[in-house]
């Protein structure tokens, strides 16, 4: 499978969301990322799951939730009934993070995903890797889009990288944040299998969305 780019939602225009949706599908988008503020965990506020209802039948691809929320557990049912078929949360988020990614796998079909932001280091994930359908390794500091790549995080989805090579688990790596043309390629070769584009990727160059993407799948 050759790595799949998802644009993050938030930096769409949300003033024809639906039509932006469809259009990203059309480029060639592989699924779609929503970044879920609460204005706590993170200093941002953004969208809630009727927005991601609302979204679910311009696209067949799959959606999903990254839940930069303090306290998941409460948004979970919401975004899965949205139609997100993965919901991600973060580990800096959660009192008790196995608790929330066994309440997510009680749905059918729903995928569970674990976010690190870029001050907690692998080794957070030891306890935690086996309950994870995907691992994010964010390579910006969670709130925003638009913000500069953390180059140090390309050691950290190596390390991912081994820790799941070395149990022998099927767990994606995804990376989430500061995409660029210039970047796509140390991230793959880290070992990512998924990657966010915003700012500097997808929805740039006055949001040539078919253009953006082939430049990024031409840099691989
Ligand atoms: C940041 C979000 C990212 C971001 C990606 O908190 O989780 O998904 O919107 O956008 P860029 O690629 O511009 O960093
Ligand atoms: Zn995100």
């Amino acid at each position: 499978m050759g790595v799949l780019i998802a644009p993050s939602i938030i930096c769409a225009d949300f003033s024809r969301l639906g039509e932006e949706v469809r259009a990203l599908d059309e480029a060639g988008a592989d699924l779609f990322h929503f970044d879920v503020m609460d204005g706590q965990f993170v200093p941002n506020l953004t969208l809630g799951s009727q927005l991601v209802e609302d979204l679910r039948p311009y696209t067949e691809k799959p959606f999903e939730t990254h839940l930069m929320v303090l306290e998941p557990d409460r948004h979970i049912e919401p975004f899965v009934l949205s139609g997100s078929g993965r919901i991600t949360v973060h580990v800096e988020a959660c009192r008790h993070i196995v608790r929330t990614l066994n309440l997510i796998r009680t749905f059918d079909d729903v995928a569970t995903g674990v976010a690190l932001n870029p001050g907690t280091p692998a080794s957070a994930l030891d306890a935690v890797l086996d309950y994870a359908d995907a691992v994010t390794v964010m390579t910006v500091n969670p709130g925003y889009a638009g913000q500069h790549f953390l180059e140090p995080m390309l050691r950290k989805i190596e390390q991912v990288r081994m820790m799941i090579e070395s149990r022998g688990l099927k767990t994606l790596v995804q990376v989430d944040g500061g995409l660029s043309p210039d970047n796509i390629g140390s991230l793959v070769s880290a070992g990512a299998d998924i990657v966010v584009g915003g700012g500097s990727s997808v929805f740039a160059n006055g949001r040539d969305y078919k253009g953006n993407i082939a430049r990024l799948r031409g840099r691989l």
